[in-house]
């Protein structure tokens, strides 16, 4: 089994990376939580595929468990589930030494997370990631959050797990979208901070491709895309304890994200704009990002600031797995005010992280006005808003 530590100035914990980990969960928690109660958090889609036989099993292992399921999708990830979570804990007696776990993707432990971190003040929280976006990003870091109308992660804390169990075999029940989209993330850790991932990334679909020459990819249909998917599965653990490292790497140096952490947002600076004024039922997480990275780096590209041609790099890569790189019925103005309400924003300034060249990423301060502009320009000047 991977175990990757990490260490905060608050807590050090571990991730567990293991294929069939799942499985031996109960037993685990029995080792190391007994006598504690389980808020089991869980959305409607992963319940019944996983937390079911998961609260029996726990049972079984001599466990009071509570399930708390909502309905799954991000429009749920707000303070209506949230206020349903804290009835649940206060309901069941829980207290600060019992355990809110999270089992399923990123909008369950950002808000399972929430909970646990203000409850009586903080319970204990454990993350059991069903989605490759949480397991490669999300469950990692500390940062939860509920989403309010006027924009995304806006009320939230910094509340790191006790420990993280990944088992990459929950991926097989992603839907391809699913999977794709916990790419995005991945796709960004090589932009970042990572050329090796990067190229490990795009190289596998292309060497593949020349062993299957037959194949047709590079292409958005499911059947590519399923293709893609089982060519990346050998190399999924692999995969995911990389981008767990470098994630790891950065929130060690800057857990509270006022310096290099700010990396991290490569994307979601536009990224996020995008979910908010699509009121969190058009693009997904990962969708967004994609278009705010391909975005932010024809930008950066114009100013100079960014190698020419890593643009199209990335536009390259995000076609291979799906992911969209240009949008379609946005509204520019609410883009541009839902960019200006996100945490990135101070006063009249706004941090961006964006790339030199691939796996190099940096941060810039940058006008709100300018960025305005700028967005608009290249807008106007492409067919980037189709
Ligand atoms: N806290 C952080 O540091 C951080 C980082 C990145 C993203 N996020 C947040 O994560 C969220 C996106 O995460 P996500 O893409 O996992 O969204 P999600 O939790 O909504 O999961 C996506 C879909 O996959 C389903 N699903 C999850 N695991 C499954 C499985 N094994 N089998 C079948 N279906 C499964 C879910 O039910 C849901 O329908 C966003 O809210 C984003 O803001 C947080």
């Amino acid at each position: 089994m991977e175990k990757i530590i990490v260490s905060t100035v608050g807590k050090t914990y571990p991730i567990y990376i293991e294929t069939n980990l799942f499985s031996k969960l109960p037993g685990i928690f029995k080792e190391n939580y007994s006598g504690k109660k389980i808020a089991l958090v869980s959305d409607s889609n992963v319940f019944p595929l996983y937390g079911e036989k998961f609260r029996s099993e726990l049972i079984k292992a001599g466990f009071d468990v509570v399930p708390a399921v909502f309905e799954a999708g991000e429009n749920q990830k707000n303070f209506s589930t949230l206020n349903y979570l804290y009835s649940i804990l206060a309901d069941n007696f829980f207290t600060r030494s019992d355990i809110v776990v999270a089992l399923g993707g990123g909008v369950t432990g950002d808000i399972a997370g929430l909970a646990a971190a203000t409850f009586l003040r903080g319970t204990g929280f454990i993350q059991i990631p069903t989605s490759l976006l949480a397991m490669v990003d999300s469950s990692i870091g500390g940062k939860v959050a509920v989403d309010l109308p006027q924009g995304k992660n806006l009320v939230g804390a910094f509340y790191q797990p006790d420990a993280v169990y990944t088992d990459p075999r929950l991926l097989k029940t992603l839907t391809d979208m699913q999977f794709a989209d916990g790419m995005a993330e991945l796709l960004k850790h090589g932009f970042i901070r990572s050329s090796k991932l990067y190229n490990l990334l795009t190289d596998t679909i292309a060497d593949s491709q020349a062993e299957n020459p037959t194949d047709i990819l590079y292409k958005t249909d499911s059947a590519s895309l399923s293709l893609i998917r089982n060519r990346l599965e050998p190399k999924i653990d692999y995969i995911i304890k990389e981008s767990c490292i470098i994630k790891r790497d950065i929130v060690e140096q800057d857990e509270k994200d006022n310096g290099i952490r700010q990396l991290l947002n490569f994307g979601h600076t536009i990224g996020h704009a995008i979910e908010k004024v699509q009121n969190y039922t058009g693009y997904t997480h990962g969708q967004a990002v994609s278009i705010g990275m391909y975005l932010i780096t024809l930008l950066t590209e114009a100013m100079n600031l960014t190698r020419s041609g890593e643009a199209e790099k990335i536009k390259s890569a995000l076609e291979i797995y799906g992911l969209p790189f240009t949008m379609h019925d946005i509204d520019i103005g609410a883009l541009i005010d839902a960019i200006k309400i996100d945490k990135k924003a101070r006063s009249d300034k706004i941090t961006i992280s964006y790339i030199k060249e691939i796996g190099k990423g940096e941060l810039l301060e940058l006008d709100i006005k300018d960025l305005e502009e700028k967005i608009y320009g290249l807008i106007k000047n492409n067919t980037f808003n189709t």
